[in-house]
């Protein structure tokens, strides 16, 4: 007996990522898998289909997954894959539901179970599964690296024969994940680091970070541990207090969201064109419609003195090290469901009950029902932003 794990190649334009990784594969086949993977899954990032040893390579899509009792991707996968599954085959990938209603209808039409990977909680034990984190995580890392790039100044102090320059000013703006990542990253660069956020909690974070926080009195908690939409009096007195703080940085990091919203605009046109001539911005939020006003989703844009860059699907730009994480967030999500070389589901495991989309014909995740999308009241963290690539 064993277990047949499927993997797709990704077809979004720009996805460089891939869902399992030459190193997960004898852990995946200890737990009793028997590997299948689409041929030039891993072309994207230079992995030929030789590298992954034990793994049978299948050309044809359908043919991969009509015997799978596993499919993995990263992206929410093509209708005609899910026509091609066999009912009761478990899917594990991003699905982003509720933007995503002609795909739940064919989950639930084909019985597929599957597994939402945006879906799962946000507690300890989850920690190692968690795709959201360890994405964002490398989002907040390369946000520095293409902020660093667009700058014509260095980060750190360095001190020549000519006399001293530097070091720069940071700005992270949004301390989830990506932002606490993005200023450790600026840090260690040298930068001077300031970062703020609507949920106190994070100031303790940024100083631990060797950050200072820019305090503007405004406690927007939300529910689940993300925050809520400000009222438009906290709005004007946030926007006073970041003005200047916004006006002396070189370097601004954005990233903040709020689950089934638009991206807050923290940075306003006149703010922008207050800012320093060369100062550069990069907009991690873009996705959502950016945390600028002068946000360009997809694009770097010139505006005034200041560049904007607001890049889609960043962990893809680093798909490397994305697939390596994803690759064992997913196994590790596989080793609650795999043992002795059989699928059994625990649907008392918090994890798998919150992961779950569809089951059996039936969904249920209330917060993935079709049409829930941004700026329809579905606040669930369920409900973010599709990966767009531009
Ligand atoms: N326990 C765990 O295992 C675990 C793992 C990862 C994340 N988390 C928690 O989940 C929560 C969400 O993390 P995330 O990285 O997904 O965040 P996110 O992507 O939802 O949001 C990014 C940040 O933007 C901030 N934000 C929203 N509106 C803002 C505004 N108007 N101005 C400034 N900042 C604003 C949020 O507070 C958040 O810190 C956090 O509380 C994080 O600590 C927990």
């Amino acid at each position: 007996m064993y277990v047949n794990v499927a993997v797709l190649k990704e077809t979004l334009r720009h996805e460089r990522r891939v869902a399992l990784m030459p190193s997960v594969v004898p852990k995946l086949i200890k737990l009793g898998a028997k590997l299948h993977m689409q041929s030039g899954a891993g072309a994207a990032i230079k992995l030929v289909d030789a590298a992954y040893k034990d793994v049978a390579i299948i050309a044809d899509r359908n043919v991969l997954v009509a015997d799978a009792d596993v499919v993995l991707a990263v992206q929410p996968p093509a209708l005609e894959v899910i026509d091609a599954m066999k009912p009761g085959a478990i899917l594990i990938s991003f699905i982003y539901a509720g933007h995503q209603p002609a795909l739940v209808k064919r989950l639930l039409e084909r019985k597929i179970t599957c597994f939402a990977m945006e879906m799962l909680p946000r507690i300890t034990r989850a920690q190692s599964m968690d795709a959201l984190s360890s994405q964002s995580a490398l989002a907040g890392y390369y946000a520095v690296q293409l902020g660093a790039t667009h700058l014509g100044r260095v980060l750190p102090k360095i001190t020549t024969a000519a006399g001293a320059i530097g070091p720069a000013k940071v700005l992270v703006m949004g301390l989830g994940v990506a932002g606490l990542e993005a200023l450790a990253t600026a840090h260690r660069l040298g930068a001077v680091t300031e970062g703020y956020d609507v949920r106190p909690e994070t100031q303790e974070q940024a100083l631990s970070l060797g950050a200072t926080f820019v305090e503007t009195g405004v406690d927007a908690t939300g529910k689940g541990g993300y925050a809520r939409e400000l009222t438009p009096d906290e709005k004007t007195k946030v926007a006073a207090a970041l003005t200047k703080h916004i006006q002396a940085a070189d370097l601004i990091i954005t990233t903040a969201a709020i689950p089934g919203r638009p991206s807050p605009k923290l940075i306003s046109k006149p703010q922008v064109a207050g800012m320093k001539a060369g100062a550069v911005i990069v907009d991690l939020s873009a996705e959502g419609g950016g945390n600028c006003e002068d946000t360009r989703p997809g694009e770097t844009a010139v505006v005034g003195q200041v560049t904007i860059v607001a890049p889609l699907n960043v962990p893809s730009l680093l798909g490397e090290d994305a697939s390596e994480l994803y690759s064992k967030n997913q196994y590790n999500l596989l080793l609650l469901m795999m043992k002795d070389n059989i699928i059994t589901i625990d649907w008392k495991d918090e994890i798998l009950a919150k992961t779950v989309l569809t089951h059996d014909g039936q969904l249920k995740n209330q917060a993935a029902a079709p049409h829930a999308n941004p700026g329809t009241g579905d606040t669930s963290p369920t409900a973010r932003p599709v990966a767009k690539v531009a």
